[in-house]
């Protein structure tokens, strides 16, 4: 066994809340996205409709980047969720406006969550921790969540 360290430091996410996960499958996203009337019309903000469509990136780099925000959207709500184990929602899954749940992202490419309304209500002492990730060959799109208190 290895000798504990004498200071440890702060301890990595010792706040941690709760945390989600979600995994998408491109095609079949991107398919449901060009169907007029499905909710994915209405699930993306501007701001991310933007980052995604990027400087002329292909069709289907944009359907990936809008995938992961998509399992963002997801996995921020589960990992709300994790942290009511045991107990009812607070809020109805089906009602929640996805837009309140915004993937921003920063000058070098970094993602992060922007959480609006009654949701950024609901998670006034919580901030949100993301990663994405997207693979063509795979033909998945995945984002990992973890709340912790601020
Ligand atoms: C970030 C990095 C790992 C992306 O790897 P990749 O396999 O091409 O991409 P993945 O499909 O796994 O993930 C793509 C997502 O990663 C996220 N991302 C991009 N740059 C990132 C960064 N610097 N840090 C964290 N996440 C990043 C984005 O959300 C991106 O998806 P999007 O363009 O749709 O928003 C790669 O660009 C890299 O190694 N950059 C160098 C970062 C570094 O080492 N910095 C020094 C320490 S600060």
């Amino acid at each position: 066994m290895p000798e504990p360290l004498a200071d440890p430091g702060p301890v990595p996410l010792e706040r941690a809340a709760g945390v989600g996960v979600d995994v998408v499958g491109v095609t079949a996203f991107a398919a449901q996205l060009g169907e007029p009337g499905t909710r994915f019309a209405r699930v993306f903000t501007p701001g991310e409709r933007r980052t995604a469509r990027g400087g002329g990136r292909s069709a289907s780099r944009e359907a990936q980047s809008l995938a992961a925000r998509w399992a963002a959207k997801e996995a921020v709500l589960k990992a709300w969720s994790s942290t009511r184990y045991g107990a009812p929602e607070v809020i109805d899954p089906a009602a929640v406006d996805l837009r309140q749940i915004e993937v921003v992202t920063d000058a070098w490419g970094r993602p992060a969550v922007r959480l609006h309304g009654a949701i950024a209500d609901a998670l006034q002492d919580h901030e949100v921790l993301l990663s994405l990730s997207h693979d063509p060959d795979a033909d998945v799109a995945i984002a990992f969540v973890v709340l912790q208190e601020a």
